[in-house]
């Protein structure tokens, strides 16, 4: 039987984790519409459609790292401000970036996240919260999947 999570203590510790995850989803959201926006060069159309799909499953991982922080009767940081504070990405400031800059920054941010979900998934474990680990476990899949294709992109 799937561990209960017992308190709000425990809650609380999980929903830590889950919203720097949530501030991450959402500077990485906002770069990648910053590069559909801003990418030139002879493949435009792939980059553009590129980054517009990965924004678009972002998108998805956002709301549902917010409702899972509801569903541990957490608040989910909710404001830019709140965002920028708990992520552990930076913003994108470069005015000028070729196609080629973006995929390596995006490995970057990549490179780091799924090192996060590692971690998170680990102190998941320890604190019993079985369901939080799988619901890690899945997203970090489909990350390591991304970075690939990224990687595959950029070589
Ligand atoms: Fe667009």
């Amino acid at each position: 039987m799937e561990h209960v999570i017992k308190n709000e203590t425990m809650q609380k510790k999980v929903c830590e984790l889950l919203n720097v995850l949530l501030a991450n989803e959402y500077v990485l959201y906002t770069k990648l519409r910053n590069f559909h926006w801003n990418v030139v060069g002879p493949h435009f159309q792939d980059y553009h459609k590129f980054f517009e799909e990965t924004y678009n499953k972002v998108e998805e991982d956002i709301d549902e790292t917010a409702e899972r922080i509801r569903t541990l009767n957490q608040r989910p940081l909710s404001s830019m401000k709140e965002f920028l504070e708990h992520s552990t990405l930076k913003e994108s400031t470069q005015a000028q970036m070729s196609a080629s800059d973006m995929l390596s920054e995006l490995s970057q941010d990549y490179e780091h996240l799924i090192i996060a979900f590692n971690e998170n998934i680990s102190k998941c474990d320890e604190i019993g919260d079985i369901g939080t680990e799988d619901f890690l476990t899945g997203m970090m899949q489909e990350y390591e999947k991304k970075l690939w294709m990224i990687k595959s992109m950029n070589s």
